[in-house]
């Protein structure tokens, strides 16, 4: 069975169960700054399933365009892809568990459809927690359907939970098929949501019964809803009986667009296999935001920094495959030829898709040129100490000021009998991941009650605004007191006047000059003390010896917080002050928003 084949089979056989068929919506949400990117059918549903009426009625289902960056680092391995095709159906208040399951059970195995053998069918269901309860339902209809409890694995909230990408909304307990690939299994804890690659997760029904609420409790929805999402590249490399999601049509030309553009052969070995996967998913996830009838472009904000994001690490990639410089042309014309039967709007788009591709591509050169420029610089410096070992931090400072990938100064770096010190590096690294992560961690924890990334973005929005109101005003400027929402951020500090038209101009203008230098944001713990003598921003309430986290945005400022905070102050959009007034004696209140541009 082709892709072809499986949309239409899946659409026909959901319209014979009283569905409509609804179109694809686009790939950048509508009035949604919450999240960049669909990530999932559901996404342009909310509305309907928070109670709205559908114009199409209770029963639809489709085939929705889907990104998510989220898993970047895991392209390359059999089944993750940063843009895939997504088939859905839902209920809206109208059927529920009973149906989904048994449509579900009933579309995968009868021969009439898919016809896989039951006996690799394997399902997962939530556990429950103090909460919500275990979701025995699911597990009894499956049982009924001839699912045996072996092959049912009740997993906790991490795994069997759908929520929404903001904190609040429309959520629920899920049940998730996996097919058996027949591969021996890694060891004695391989299950269904291993990575190994035995168990390939095709699809998800999501039982939405509840509306996550900002205190964090669990109200019950108006109606309950059914969501589900059948990834078409997973299903159709396990119908085909392919190891992974490569070896199908979808991707076979656009292997074979970059095959012709090298010496090397798809799988001569795991890196360059590794390699060639990693440009097929990037470039293949650019045509398809490119080709969105929204022109986004390469920037360094939104929607345009994930974009660029793609784009460099295709190069990246491509490099170590020894394709040429400007390389994604004729690869992105075997995605759009490949898939513009089913999405015309990549024909309709075709030469913005490739010249903006090309563009970028030449930009990137030009900061590798820049990297390659510094990093020359360290090895003249090196050789005049006879040193051979290339410190880690240096190394991490190429990678994360001047984007300068790591791959490429190891190989410099090797041409002149110089090692890197990898463990410096990676210790450097793990210290900037560490960021997003703590801020994840913590937004749990009583930091932001939200940590959508809207409001992680006006979070560290709050600490450029905080140290150019010190810089434009006066060290007297301390923080009073702050506010976030997803839409505003609110800052109280201390200030005797009124500011100036001037005063407001020089702040929003220096916090703006930040964001567009796109500095890189890195957390470090350490104590209280040391805190005070690196000469952090805090309010210095905290215990003698106690440990906290000091962000520190470039050379610009340094603060002590509990976080999220973004990774690179690019991601924020234009900051604006909206209002400056009084709050109390001694104390001003500033308003201000970030606003998005598709362009740079
Ligand atoms: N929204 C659910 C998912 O994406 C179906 O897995």
């Amino acid at each position: 069975m082709t892709a072809d084949e499986l949309r239409d089979l899946y659409l026909k056989f959901f319209a014979s169960k009283g569905h409509t068929v609804i179109s694809s919506a686009s790939l950048v949400p509508e009035n949604d700054p919450t999240v960049l990117f669909t990530t999932a059918g559901m996404h342009p549903l909310v509305p309907y399933l928070i109670g709205e009426a559908h114009p199409a009625g209770s029963r639809l289902c489709n085939c929705q365009k889907c990104v998510r960056t989220g898993d970047i680092e895991e392209v390359g391995d059999p089944s993750h892809l940063t843009f895939f095709e997504m088939l859905g159906n839902w209920s809206l208040g109208d059927y529920f568990k009973e149906d989904a399951i048994a449509w579900s059970y009933e579309f995968l195995t009868s021969p009439d459809y898919l016809g896989f053998d039951p006996a690799r069918l394997s399902v997962t269901i939530f556990e429950g927690n103090e909460t919500v309860p275990r979701d025995d339902e699911s597990q009894a209809i499956w049982n009924r359907l001839g699912i045996p409890d072996e092959r049912i694995y009740a997993l906790p909230m991490k795994d069997n939970w759908w929520g929404p990408a903001g904190q609040t909304g429309p959520c629920g307990p899920d049940t998730e098929m996996f097919i058996d690939t027949g591969k021996e299994a890694c060891g004695d804890g391989c299950q269904p949501g291993c990575s190994c690659g035995k168990y390939f997760e095709v699809w998800n029904d999501v039982f939405m019964q509840y509306d996550k609420q900002a205190d964090g409790t669990y109200a019950k929805l108006k109606q309950a809803n059914v969501d589900t999402g059948m990834g078409v590249e997973r299903t159709i490399a396990m119908l085909q009986g392919k190891a992974n999601v490569f070896e199908t049509e979808l991707f076979a030309p656009i292997l074979a667009a970059i095959e012709a553009g090298c010496d090397k052969h798809f799988d001569d070995d795991p890196e360059t296999q590794h390699a060639f996967r990693v440009v097929a998913d990037h470039i293949r996830s650019s045509v398809f935001i490119l080709g969105d009838d929204r022109g986004i472009r390469p920037g360094n904000l939104g929607q345009g920094y994930v974009l660029r994001r793609l784009i460099r690490r295709s190069v990246r990639y491509a490099k170590q495959l020894g394709l040429g410089e400007v390389f994604a042309a004729p690869i992105a014309e075997a995605v759009i030829t490949n898939y513009s039967h089913v999405y015309p709007e990549l024909e309709r788009n075709r030469t913005h898709i490739v010249s903006e591709l090309t563009e970028e591509e030449r930009r990137f050169e030009k900061t590798l040129t820049r990297g390659m420029s510094e990093l020359e610089k360290v090895l003249e410096r090196m050789t005049e100490h006879n040193q051979t070992m290339l410190a880690g931090r240096v190394a991490f400072k190429l990678f994360d000021t001047f984007g300068f990938p790591l791959e490429f100064t190891e190989e410099i770096c090797g041409e002149r009998g110089i090692t890197i010190d990898r463990k410096g590096f990676d210790k450097a690294f793990a210290k900037h991941k560490a960021v997003s992560k703590a801020g994840a961690d913590k937004a749990f924890k009583g930091g932001l009650a939200d940590a959508s990334e809207q409001t992680t973005r006006l979070h560290t929005a709050t600490h450029l605004l905080h140290k150019a109101l010190q810089t434009v005003l006066g060290d007297h400027v301390k923080q009073r007191g702050s506010n976030i929402t997803a839409d505003r951020l609110r800052f109280d500090f201390s200030h005797h006047e009124k500011m100036t038209m001037e005063e407001r101009e020089a702040v929003e203008k220096m916090v703006n000059e930040v964001i567009r230098q796109d500095l890189p944001v890195t957390m470090e713990p350490m104590t209280i003390e040391q805190a005070r003598e690196q000469g952090a921003m805090a309010l210095f309430d905290a215990k003698y010896g106690e440990q906290v986290n000091v962000f520190t945005i470039g050379d610009f400022s340094k603060e002590v917080c509990g976080g999220p905070h973004v990774a690179r102050t690019g991601e924020l959009g234009n900051f604006r002050i909206k209002k400056e007034g009084s709050s109390s004696a001694g104390v001003r209140r500033i308003r201000a928003v970030l606003e998005f541009s598709t362009h740079d």
